[in-house]
Formats: structure tokens, C-alpha cells, sequence
């Protein structure tokens, strides 16, 4: 059956979530699941904003012709075209071949390499350009690189709503509430979007820096992310977030301790230092094993927090693969200006400081704080003074 939500009087909501998925875009774990948003504008004319993804697409059809009413489609908007967005559309237009597609040049050639033809109706749109729907001007901004070339975003002047494409969306399924202030997001939500902009957005940090400066010069009222829920309170929290983010800064003041650990006794030590951090006062302490947590909720943890540990076991002479890894993906992200504390170990040649520490002065403005603790093994009771001292040093970093 059709489930549509009107968002105003004339704007609707045709995406559809799916939570049968294990991994977005084959890599991210999602286990709240993912929108795939759409949106119906019926102005004098009616316009579509982005089609969905394949596993969704029997829903989505159903609620545009819901949402169209017996109404044929004159305007799709193709914000992007990653398959997430776009693998139905071709579909859509054999149903609406009366509709024209209004997309950048780019898009529009990435159209022909994805389905080898493309819509019979193509305008193309660059910056600036607008398109009178009746009553509601759409004003269309070029996003290059958030994170894919081709993006845009559409600016609704009439009604002042952002159709932001990927960015400021999250990970998680739609439950019937489309709107952010009708959920707990500062709690239940913030997790899953940090990881989702970190890992998919994050290395463009840059080119988001350019959208937020666009944005502040338009009155936006409301956002309309392609996945996750909608903006229309509270989107000053939400864009301070993006803002910290784009710029490397941590969101916190704290410590995450991250080991990879093969038997356990690197794992003991890093948390041995976990106590003595919290007996100093810190608070909030984070630890995770490698071995046992996804990357990209590794990775979000390390942009989240100013204060990394990391600890690794030696293996085959070289790291302990997850933390390994970890470090290919921090740099892959762009990590950067965070405090980083290290914790070695091996039975006969630890390696693991010097090679942790090659990765990171690969990085930007990545401080390492205090002298590395070398284990052989297991740690030496004597240890215990110099895993103290290295807590010393880190609360004096905080
Ligand atoms: C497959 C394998 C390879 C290892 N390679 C090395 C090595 O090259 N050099 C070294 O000093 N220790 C090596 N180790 C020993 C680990 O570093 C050892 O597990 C560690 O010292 C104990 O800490 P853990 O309990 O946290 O694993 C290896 C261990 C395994 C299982
Ligand atoms: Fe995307
Ligand atoms: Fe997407």
C-alpha cells in the first residue's frame, strides 16, 4: 500500500526505508536501517526530487502515484547519482516519460555510463540557474564533491526548504515520525550520523566548508536530506555539528582507548590506563576493540573525540591487522589535529609504536603525547608506573 506524509500543504514525502539491509553501499553496517528519501513538490507544476534505491523501489512507485494523484509528472530533479538515489530511475521515467530531468551536465553524463541512454527530456542546470514550478521558485547550487562530483542541491526560495541531497542525512530507518524534533536525535540519532557523514562525507571536509557558507546566506526553514529525517527546528545544532566535523575539530573533549589486542594482554593495558585515566577525572572514557567493532564506528570515534589511544600488539613484524586497518582509514578520512597516546607490545620484537607512529606523521597536525609504553608480552609490574605516568601526561594534554 502507498505510504505517503505530507511535510506542508503541497510537499510530500515518497521514500521508503529499508531494514533488511546488513551494509550500506556494501561496506557500513546499518542495523537501524536506512531511508532513501523523495519528495513530491505540486506546484502549477508537479516536480519529483530523487528516486530511491532498488530495494524500495515497489514502495516508492506506489507513493508517487499517491502523491500524484492521477497528475502527470512534468519536473525530475536528480540532486545525484549514486545508485542509492538513482538505480530506479529509468524505471520512474518509463512510467512518467512525459517528465523532463533537470540535473547538472555531469550527471546527466554519468546517466548514460549507468543505464547506456539516458532521458528523453534532459535540462541541464548550473548554478544559480531556477526554475518557476508556479508559485514556488526551485534555485539550483552546485555541491561538487560532497561527496560525489555531479551533486547539487535545490533551494525551494518560495517556502525556504533546502533539498540537500546526501548531506545532513544519517543512517536509520523512518518510523512514521519523518521530522527530527519528533525524535530523540541528540541521542538515539547522533551516533548514526556522525558515522554516516564521518566515513561516507567526511574526506571532503573542505567542500562541505563551501556548501555551509553557501547555505548561511540563504533563510532556510527546513532541510530535506536524502536519507534520514527532516529539519525544521533545532537545524543550527545540527549544522554547528557539520560544521565541526568539516573542520577536523573534535566534538569532545575526551579520551578513546582503541587496542587490537591478539591474546588479551595488550588489551589488559590499555584498559589498566582506562582506570588511571578515570581516577584522574576524566570522564567519558571510551574503549574498543578492533577486532570487534567496525571500522567506520572506529573511525567516527577518532573524529568525535580529541584523545586517541592506541594499542597494538605486533604481528608477523608488522601491526596487528584491525589497528592497520584503522590507520588506512583514518588517513583515507583525513583525520587530523587530535592527541594521540601509544601502547606497544610484542614477545620478541615489538614494533608496533615506531610503525603506529609512521602512519601518523602522515596525517596533519596529529600531536602523540607522552613516551610510547613498550610491553614484552604481558606488562611488567613495573609497568604500572609507566602506564601512571602516561595517564599524567594525557589529562595534562585535556
Ligand atoms: C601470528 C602471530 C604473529 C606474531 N608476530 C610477532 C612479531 O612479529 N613480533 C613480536 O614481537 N611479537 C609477535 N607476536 C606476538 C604478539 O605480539 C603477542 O601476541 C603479544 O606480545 C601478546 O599480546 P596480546 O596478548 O595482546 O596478543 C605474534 C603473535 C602471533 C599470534
Ligand atoms: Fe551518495
Ligand atoms: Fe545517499
Amino acid at each position: 500500500m502507498q505510504n505517503t506524509q505530507h511535510i506542508t500543504n503541497n510537499l510530500i514525502y515518497v521514500g521508503a526505508s529499508d531494514r533488511r539491509l546488513a551494509l550500506f553501499e556494501n561496506v557500513y553496517p546499518v542495523p537501524r536501517g536506512v531511508s532513501y528519501n523523495s519528495y513530491v513538490l505540486l506546484d502549477e507544476k508537479s516536480v519529483l526530487f530523487d528516486t530511491v534505491d532498488a530495494s524500495v523501489a515497489q514502495q516508492f512507485y506506489e507513493n508517487v502515484e499517491a502523491a500524484l494523484a492521477g497528475r502527470k509528472l512534468d519536473y525530475v530533479v536528480v540532486h545525484h547519482m549514486e545508485p542509492d538515489h538513482a538505480a530506479t530511475l529509468m524505471d520512474l521515467m518509463l512510467r512518467h516519460p512525459e517528465a523532463t530531468v533537470v540535473t547538472t551536465a555531469k550527471a546527466a553524463q554519468m546517466m548514460e555510463q549507468f543505464f547506456g541512454t539516458k532521458p528523453a527530456q534532459l535540462m541541464a542546470v548550473k548554478e544559480g540557474d531556477t526554475l518557476c514550478t508556479g508559485t514556488h521558485t526551485l534555485v539550483f547550487t552546485m555541491a561538487p564533491m560532497v561527496h560525489w562530483p555531479e551533486v547539487m542541491m535545490t533551494y525551494d526560495s518560495t517556502a525556504k526548504v533546502l533539498f540537500s541531497a546526501d548531506a545532513f542525512g544519517t543512517f536509520g530507518a523512518l518510523s512514521g515520525n519523518l521530522f527530527a524534533d519528533q525524535m530523540d536525535f541528540e541521542h538515539e540519532w547522533i551516533g548514526d550520523a556522525r558515522r554516516y557523514y564521518i566515513n561516507i562525507v567526511g574526506k571532503y571536509g573542505l567542500q562541505v566548508q563551501n556548501v555551509l557558507k553557501k547555505a548561511a546566506t540563504l533563510d532556510i526553514q527546513m532541510i530535506c536530506p536524502l536519507h534520514g529525517p527532516i529539519w525544521r527546528e533545532n537545524l543550527g545544532w545540527f549544522i554547528g555539528k557539520h560544521d565541526v566535523w568539516s573542520r577536523y575539530e573534535p566534538e569532545d573533549k575526551g579520551v578513546v582507548i582503541i587496542y587490537g589486542s591478539i591474546y588479551g594482554h595488550t588489551e589488559a593495558a590499555a584498559l589498566r590506563l582506562g582506570t588511571l585515566l578515570s581516577e584522574r577525572g576524566v570522564r567519558g572514557i571510551k574503549a574498543y576493540d578492533a577486532s570487534h567493532t567496525h571500522a567506520s564506528k572506529l573511525v567516527a570515534e577518532c573524529f568525535r573525540a580529541s584523545h586517541v589511544v592506541l594499542a597494538s600488539s605486533t604481528y608477523n613484524n608488522g601491526l596487528f591487522t584491525p589497528i592497520e586497518g584503522l590507520l588506512a582509514d583514518l588517513k583515507a578520512h583525513a583525520w587530523q589535529k587530535r592527541t594521540v597516546a601509544l601502547i606497544e607490545n610484542g614477545s620478541w620484537a615489538a614494533q608496533t609504536a615506531k610503525l603506529m607512529r609512521a602512519e601518523l606523521e602522515q596525517m596533519k597536525d596529529i600531536a602523540i603525547v607522552g613516551e610510547p609504553v613498550s610491553l614484552k608480552s604481558a606488562a611488567a609490574p613495573a609497568q604500572e608506573q609507566q602506564l601512571a605516568a602516561l595517564a599524567d601526561q594525557i589529562v595534562s594534554s585535556l
